[in-house]
């Protein structure tokens, strides 16, 4: 059969595009500026981002992409192994490594190639890698990469130590990773890092927490290790610089010579162009800038506190996240693509997600230091009248 039948044969997206409830890819317009957006040429709240810090029109940001372009050029032009290494890159890992409290750090050209080249490279034959039932694809892929050099692949709990207490007590002596996010992507909420920490160490298994969406916000900037009471407890820490860092990119921190391993073995690292001059400079200034504010609180939190509670109020399932990220459940399918498209004709734009990323139909908010109390009392208008009148209205007539 001709490969590329798969193709032909595939109509989810045209359904959903006929039905007019296709909710991906949209085309956004500038200026953004981490609270708005344009799209279709009008502005929307912008719930839909990682951009927990609105760094991205940060001017120190800005001022330091346009110095690294105009000093290194526009790329890296090859692997750090060979050509492509930069001070520049060096530099941010140094920063980081201090950050975060760790010896060193490594810098990947996204977080989802840092995820797969940490597992990939650390777990083959005759380890195991334990993943938390709602980790990352990134962590899944590195994973199943594993495989293919002999690792075993077993699942625990979402954010449940107990389940994966039980499972390490009855597994023989392997050497073990285990991998969790810090922060899940779609529900907003804190794994229980202390708990995990206490597991890993009684088992003697290697903690990886991949805190993508903790960094920056949570722990004074340092994300939820440093929340939970546990630096210097989790030995591999990785991170994205899409989301708070306002950048492109990943790193793992980990101690020098787990970092010097992975700098001759990952081969996403090896094989693959250093991250370009201008993406490494506006994580750097980025990370500058947070530890700047490391002594308050970021808006971001106090935003998204203030719309779960009206979200609440207003009879809506907001499950129980502690961190920018706030899931809205719907009970079917089309009841949330017609909410999401309800909510962007009244101009709030918020993310729709499906299984398998997430349980269940769900529209996940991102709250940023942007965000206004103006704007969100705003949003929080529409949610109302979505619930009470606009969806309603719709399911009758569809
Ligand atoms: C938990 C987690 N890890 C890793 C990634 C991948 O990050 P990146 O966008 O830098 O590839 C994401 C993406 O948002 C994520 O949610």
């Amino acid at each position: 059969m001709d490969l590329l039948e798969k193709c032909r044969a595939y109509v989810q997206a045209d359904e959903a595009r006929d039905a007019g409830r296709y909710p991906y890819y949209p085309a956004f317009q500038g200026p953004a500026d981490g609270g708005k957006a344009i799209l279709e040429g009008v502005e929307v709240c912008m719930l839909g981002s990682n951009n927990y810090r609105a760094l991205n029109v940060s001017p120190q940001v800005i001022g330091a992409v346009q110095d690294a372009i105009a000093l290194y050029g526009t790329s890296a032009t090859g692997s750090r192994l060979l050509s492509g290494n930069l001070d520049l890159h060096e530099e941010l890992e140094a920063d980081l490594a201090d950050f975060f409290g760790y010896e060193a750090a490594l810098v990947f050209a996204t977080g989802y190639m840092t995820n797969l080249g940490v597992v990939s490279a650390l777990v083959g034959r005759g380890d195991v890698v334990y993943l938390d039932d709602k980790a990352h694809a990134s962590l899944i892929d590195g994973s199943q990469l594993a495989t293919a050099s002999g690792a075993v692949v077993r699942w625990f709990g979402h954010n449940n130590p107990d389940d994966l207490a039980r499972q390490l007590a009855a597994t023989p002596t392997q050497s073990v990773l285990v991998a969790t996010d810090g922060v899940s992507t779609v529900e907003g909420e804190l794994a229980p890092v202390a708990e995990l920490v206490a597991v890993c160490e009684e088992y003697g298994a290697t903690l990886l927490v991949d805190d993508a969406h903790g960094v920056g916000v949570l722990g004074r900037g340092r994300g939820v290790i440093e929340q939970a009471g546990m630096q210097g407890r989790v030995p591999l820490m990785t991170l994205s610089f899409s989301t708070s860092l306002a950048s492109q990119g990943g790193a793992v921190l980990a101690d020098a010579k787990t970092i010097d391993f992975l700098r001759h073995t990952s081969r996403p690292q090896i094989y693959s162009a250093g991250l370009s001059p201008a993406d490494t400079a506006a994580a750097h200034a980025a990370l500058r800038e947070i530890r700047r504010r490391a002594g308050s609180e970021p808006d971001a939190l106090a935003a998204a506190e203030h719309l779960r509670r009206a979200l609440d109020a207003l009879g809506y399932d907001v499950g129980g996240s502690s961190s920018p990220v706030i899931p809205v459940r719907f009970p079917d399918q089309i009841a949330m693509l017609s909410a999401q498209s309800i909510l962007i004709d009244h101009g709030v734009y918020t993310n729709a997600v499906l299984p398998p990323a997430c349980e269940g139909y769900q529209l996940r908010i991102a709250c940023t230091d942007a965000h206004t109390p103006y704007a969100l009392e705003g949003v929080i208008g529409v949610f109302a009248s979505l619930r009470e009148d606009l969806l309603p209205r719709y399911r009758q007539a569809a």
